[in-house]
């Protein structure tokens, strides 16, 4: 089985859930009266925005965005490559950015500066699950972070090695 394959877990079902309340309280607060679209980075981000959104009583938006981070085994290479056409229309609205995790910084960087220069979007924040402690090869911020971990490769909860383990209800660190 997949617990098998962990050498820890970081973050039990029941500890995510509630880092997502407060989360979900925070945002909730300071998009009340926006006109805000949810902008999901897949597909690592698809678990966490399914459950974050419905704690958010909100009227807002919803679009994905399918975006390639090259990995070298556990490592990434630094490449993003997204489909530039496949960004929604969000000139004038306030847009939120849900990524998985948030560790070389090359992906939000690469996305944020899209939006920034081509989207005519009123505001543009990030919100990442995980924020990996450690020196990022870009400066970018994330403006809502549910955890902050060591510089460990890190599966669930949407995560994967090559395609694994997503649908694990937890997140840990996989056996080396
Ligand atoms: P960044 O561009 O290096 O910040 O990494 C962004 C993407 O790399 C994330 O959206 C994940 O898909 C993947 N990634 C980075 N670290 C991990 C990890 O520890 N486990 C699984 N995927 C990761
Ligand atoms: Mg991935």
């Amino acid at each position: 089985m997949m617990h098998s394959d962990l050498e820890k877990v970081l973050y039990r079902e029941e500890e995510i859930a509630a880092r997502l309340d407060r989360l979900a309280i925070q945002i909730t607060e300071d998009y009340r009266g926006k006109e805000l679209t949810v902008l999901a980075i897949l597909n690592g981000s698809l678990i966490f925005m399914a459950d974050l959104l419905r704690r958010i009583p909100l009227p807002l938006q919803l679009d994905c965005l399918r975006v390639k981070s090259y990995y070298g085994g556990t490592v990434t290479t630094g490449r993003v490559e997204f489909d530039h056409s496949a960004l929604p229309l969000v000139h004038g609205r306030h847009v939120l950015l849900l990524d998985d995790i948030l560790d070389s910084g090359n992906t939000l960087a690469s996305i944020i500066e899209t939006i920034r220069t081509e989207s005519g979007a009123s505001s543009l924040k990030s919100c990442v699950l995980l924020r990996k402690i450690k020196k990022r090869e870009l400066s970018v911020e994330a403006d809502y972070v549910g955890f902050d971990i060591e510089d460990e490769f890190v599966v669930g909860y949407g995560l994967d090695y090559q395609e694994r383990y997503r649908n694990l209800p937890l997140i840990g660190v996989l056996k080396a």
